[in-house]
């Protein structure tokens, strides 16, 4: 998506430090709107109100692609085919029943810039993670066989390729990216097992607790791509990185395309990944902000060329 005309690559890294710094802001500004609206936040200092100047960056940054976007649908000329917002800026929002105001857009450029962007990178990060530890040698050995194996630029192999998506699905399933609770309204009475639960409760899953689930992923720590293989419907059904129902995910085919690109990359690279000796244990540790990174905002990995 693009920011804006003057859009630079620095700005662009700004954006994404300005959206890694501004996640503790979000669940502060939920529970505690007046936070945001007073502006009472950004008078905080230091590190305290870090985190909400950054989120005036990005909602700055966010409120002039929206502007240049209805510039640009305004002159004709350039094609917005692409953009994802577009669509919003004159459709009818069939929950409102009207359009969206200029706020609302920004919110929602805002949402696909967070959500499209720290998740299928995150992902990428854990899968070269997995695959680089020294106890996962043969993963890698094997994902980079059968990358080899496949036409250059042949995609359709890519996604056919049962070992890449077992890879990518173990990933997923270990390192989730949205551990986050999900939650729910129940709208109509919901019996579950011994209890019906009123109108109103709110309910959610958390990808984290399902995908470890030792009577559908038995050792569920250890990272086993064999195990999707020949999965179960269980397992199909208890992976869930995307949520599901009407509220699912609207990138996941975007997000899946971009790994199976940027696995093919690395793989084709000519080297051998191995984690960095300067890695300490807990580096890896996911750290729940909604979207997880790892506690150590790092990974470090040795690149040994192939002779
Ligand atoms: C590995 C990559 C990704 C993962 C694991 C992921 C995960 C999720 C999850 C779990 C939700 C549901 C949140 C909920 O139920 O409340 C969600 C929603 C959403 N995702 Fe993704 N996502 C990824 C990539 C992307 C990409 C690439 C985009 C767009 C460019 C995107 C855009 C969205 C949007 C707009 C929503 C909100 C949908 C709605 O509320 O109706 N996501 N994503």
């Amino acid at each position: 998506m693009d920011l804006s005309t003057e859009a630079t690559e620095d700005t662009t890294s700004l954006l994404m430090k300005a959206m890694d710094d501004s996640a503790k802001a979000l669940p502060l500004t939920s529970i505690m709107p007046w936070l945001r609206s007073t502006k009472l936040a950004l008078m905080l200092p230091g590190p305290l109100g870090h985190p909400f100047r950054q989120l005036v960056f990005w909602e700055a940054q966010s409120r002039k692609m929206v502007d240049h976007l209805i510039r640009v649908i305004a002159g004709g000329g350039e094609s917005t085919e692409k953009n994802l917002l577009a669509p919003l800026l004159d459709g009818v929002d069939s929950f409102l029943g009207r359009g969206l105001t200029k706020d609302e857009l920004v919110e929602e450029a805002m949402g696909i810039m967070f959500a499209g962007s720290g998740t299928t990178s995150t992902t990428l990060t854990y899968l070269l993670y997995a695959i680089s530890r020294p106890e996962n040698a043969a993963i890698q050995t094997r994902l980079r066989d059968e990358v080899l194996s496949l036409p250059v630029g042949d995609t359709l192999a890519l996604r056919n390729n049962l070992y890449i998506n077992a890879v990518i699905k173990e990933t997923f399933r270990l390192y989730p990216t949205i551990i986050s609770t999900l939650p729910r309204i129940v709208t109509e009475e919901f019996p579950i097992e011994h209890m019906t639960l009123p109108v109103g409760t709110v309910i959610g899953m958390q990808n984290y607790v399902h995908h470890r689930d030792p009577s559908v992923f038995p050792h569920p720590d250890l990272f086993r791509p064999e195990r999707w293989l020949n999965s179960t419907k269980a397992m199909d059904l208890s992976l869930t990185p995307f949520s599901v129902g009407r509220r699912n995910c609207i990138g996941q085919n975007l997000a899946w395309e971009e790994l199976y690109l940027a696995v093919d990359a690395v793989m084709r690279g000519g080297f051998t990944l191995v984690v960095s000796k300067e890695m300490k244990s807990d580096d890896m540790d996911m750290e729940d902000r909604f979207n997880i990174a790892p506690k150590s905002r790092r990974l470090l990995l040795k690149i040994i060329p192939h002779p």
